[in-house]
């Protein structure tokens, strides 16, 4: 069989780009030991109000300056209704959602997930400028998805 000179670089090319690619993923998986997330952390979705830390949603102090924010997102609001942090604080939020799919996005931040029914979703977040941060839904959820929001105030 005749192959033309183009036809064996080109088929050269595409081996090497699956060679190169299995190297990749081989050093990554068996050198340097990458994976997907393994704490998948899941809980009943029909037992969140009386499954910890979900049993009692609120801020805690952690540390110095470091906080947990436990959250429940449901239809349509957010547990708890009011948060207060000194700035300069680091709060690592906590959220699972006992109905549908919610967002949790934290306006002028990068914090933007989706809360999944039973899923435990973490996020942390250092609030460096004092203000009031609105925390709203940006997933669809019902037909009062637009009311659904809270505050996390920054002193
Ligand atoms: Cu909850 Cu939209």
């Amino acid at each position: 069989m005749h192959l033309h000179k183009f036809e064996k670089v080109w088929l050269g090319v595409g081996f090497g780009m699956i060679i190169a690619f299995l190297l990749f993923m081989g050093i990554g998986t068996f050198a340097m030991g990458m994976a997907p997330p393994g704490q998948h952390h899941q809980i009943d979705p029909d037992k969140v109000a009386s499954t910890a830390p979900f049993d009692k949603p609120g801020l805690r102090k952690i540390g110095d300056n470091e906080y947990e924010a436990v959250m429940v997102s449901q239809a349509f609001t957010f547990l708890p209704a009011k948060m207060e942090v000194p700035a300069g604080a680091t709060v690592h939020f906590v959220v699972t959602s006992p109905d549908v799919v919610h967002g949790f996005a934290i306006v002028g931040t990068n914090v933007n997930m989706t809360i999944v029914p039973g899923e435990v979703n973490h996020v942390t977040h250092t609030f460096d400028k004092p203000g009031e941060y609105l925390i709203i839904c940006n997933e669809y959820c019902g037909t009062g998805h637009e009311m659904m929001a809270t505050r996390l105030i920054v002193k």
